[in-house]
């Protein structure tokens, strides 16, 4: 089945001169494909069937030890001019980038199969959505794109009426991570990534495509590609607001977007429309309207349970992947943080030892459609996309940043953002729990200067706009004993329902220097069994150490040198001779 477009037809028989497959397989997205796809993988080893009696259509499959994240450290933006990809960004010349991959490219594909997956990102009849073709020699991404995106004949026949698409060559390689690289040419719509199987590495609609390429994107059109979750928070009179979220990876989003309100909350109801990725445009009313460019979630497994999250668990007993985690005696998944079964055979396929550390991998994942979710909302499908009350910020910070604060403003709100710093996670490669700077969550996949990306979070308050509100919350301050002061998951709803009473205007807030707070009587706190030491911590504002931190938030903006819009800077110098002049 070659396409009717003539472009498409062309690059792939480009791909196919320069990796030399045995064979070409043009993926339709059928419920067949995907069944032989794991008969395949089943054969190879590159899957397990998990037990099929409690997780029916339920596999496993275990990656290289070496490929198990994100490798930020390969990871190119290749456009024309360095500045343009900014400081934020790894860079290198376009042409000496496809000249370095398309060596390693060379051939790889021998002896195997070339699948060309045409995928839409958001609902296949949406004005909002995009679409991409991947070729990859790998069934796993087959598979896992089927689950994360619109794949197949529809979307080829979209791409085919609109002529264009991103073009992205991935090869799983020889899994060497010296000849591992993941490179992206906004400018051409294209990307490159060789030597890993890993979802964000490998699965390339997802942080590549709907992120790295689309913010580039956005930018020249006017909207935004955030990493975002979406939910809608409906009240007991019906009343839905539409709420987007960016925390670092590993930092809390899918929990967040799939939350069961505790029971201090009759009635209410959280909807899950995305939680991990958003594209938001301003519409004819001046609000902006989001849609999840996704169609799946490949989310983080330890610490999944039935009483952190219990909508991810309920859509994990069928028709799901799972990569990297641990298997029981009797053929179930099973990671750190799950209080039913025990680990028998670890991440790597050992005998479990608690010698050799966690049974399942810290990043270990499941890849499920999101139609399996409970708290999916039909408005997921709205090829309009839904409007956003809201907008949250967040890290991982086990000291100094209150559970949540409002911004003043959007240009406060925009500083906010830039100025997230979070602990990093195992999600991908390097150090854990480290403090660093991570703007608006996008460190790893603003595709573009951050300097430049300021200025466009900037510039959507035009005069006729009706922005969200801006707010930032910290689910991981931890006490002198070392633990979370705070319950999170289910309990985040406490702070959501005084963010959406903020956007109504129904709840008061303190003025502070860095931003406005919640008083204790305006949270809803009864039956947390918290003491006033704990709530004192966790609503407390230390004007001296955010001081100190508003000086390394300014040296970080400083960093991005002459293109930091001035308006920031003024709103950085706002704020820091507040706190001055506070002490
Ligand atoms: P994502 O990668 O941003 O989608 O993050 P996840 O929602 O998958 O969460 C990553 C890790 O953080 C998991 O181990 C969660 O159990 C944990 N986590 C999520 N929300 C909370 C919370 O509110 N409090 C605490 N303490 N941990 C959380
Ligand atoms: P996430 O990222 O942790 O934000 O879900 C997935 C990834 O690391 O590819
Ligand atoms: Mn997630």
């Amino acid at each position: 089945m070659a396409s009717k477009l003539d472009a498409l037809n062309r690059w792939v028989d480009e791909v196919a001169r320069l990796t030399q497959p045995d064979r070409i397989h043009w993926c339709d997205g059928s419920e067949a494909e995907y069944q032989a796809l794991v008969e395949l993988m089943l054969d190879t080893g590159d899957l397990s069937e998990l037990n099929p009696a409690t997780h029916p259509n339920c596999y496993l499959h275990r990656s290289n030890p070496s490929d198990v994240a994100r490798v930020e450290h390969l990871t190119f933006v290749c456009s024309r001019n360095a500045d343009d990809a900014g400081p934020n960004n790894h860079w290198m010349a376009p042409e000496e980038a496809h000249q370095k991959i398309d060596a390693l490219f060379a051939g790889c594909m021998k002896g195997r199969t070339l699948y060309v997956i045409p995928y839409c990102m958001g609902p296949i009849d949406s004005p909002l959505a995009r679409c991409g073709v991947e070729i990859s020699d790998s069934p796993y991404v087959v598979a896992n794109m089927r689950i994360m995106t619109r794949m197949g004949e529809a979307a080829l026949a979209r791409i085919e009426r609109e002529g264009s698409f991103v073009r992205g060559l991935h090869s799983t390689g020889d899994l060497d991570p010296a000849k591992r690289f993941i490179m992206h040419f906004p400018e051409e719509l294209t990307i490159k990534s060789i030597g890993s199987g890993y979802g964000g590495n490998a699965l390339l609609g997802k942080k590549c495509h709907a992120l790295r390429i689309a913010s580039w994107q956005a930018r020249q059109e006017g909207w935004l590609a955030e990493h975002m979750l979406i939910l809608g928070l409906e009240s007991p009179q019906g009343e839905t607001h539409y709420v987007a979220a960016a925390f670092p990876s590993a930092c809390g989003k899918t929990n967040l977007a799939m939350l069961i309100p505790p029971a201090a909350y009759p009635g209410w109801k959280v909807w899950t429309i995305g939680d991990d990725i958003c594209w938001m445009q301003p519409g004819p009313d001046g609000r902006l309207w989001a849609i999840n460019p996704e169609a799946g979630f490949f989310g983080v497994a330890p610490g999944t349970s039935r009483s952190t999250n219990p909508n991810a668990l309920a859509m994990l007993d069928r028709d799901a992947i799972f990569t990297n985690v641990a298997e029981t005696a009797d053929q179930q998944p099973w990671w750190e943080g799950l209080p039913e079964g025990k680990p028998a055979t670890d991440w790597q396929g050992r005998d479990y030892d608690p010698a050799n550390g966690p049974a399942a991998h810290p990043n270990s994942r499941f890849t499920v459609s999101a139609k399996q979710c409970p708290s999916w909302s039909p408005r997921a499908e709205d090829p309009q996309g839904v409007p956003i009350s809201a907008i949250i910020f967040g890290g991982r910070r086990e000291s100094l940043v209150p559970l949540v604060f409002e911004a003043r403003d959007w240009k406060h709100g925009v500083l906010v953002g830039a100025a997230m710093g979070s602990e990093t996670t195992a999600a991908a490669t390097g150090a854990v729990g480290v403090l660093r700077r991570d703007s608006m969550a996008m460190k790893p996949f603003c595709g573009y200067n951050f300097a430049d990306y300021f200025s466009h979070w900037l510039s959507l308050d035009k005069a006729n706009a009706k922005l969200p509100r801006i707010f930032h919350v910290n689910w991981f301050r931890k006490g002198a004993n070392g633990k979370f002061v705070w319950p999170g998951f289910g309990d985040n709803m406490r702070v959501l329902e005084w963010i959406v009473n903020r956007c109504k205007g129904g709840v008061g807030a303190v003025e502070t220097p860095i931003g406005l707070l919640p008083r204790k009587e305006d949270l809803k706190l009864a039956g947390l069994g918290l003491g006033e030491a704990e709530l004192e911590l966790l609503l407390e504002v230390d004007h001296a150490g955010w001081a100190r931190e508003y000086a390394g938030i300014g040296e970080y903006l400083e960093s991005f040198g002459a293109r930091t819009p001035a308006l920031l800077q003024q709103e950085h110098a706002r704020v820091s001779g507040e706190l001055a002049a506070s002490l």
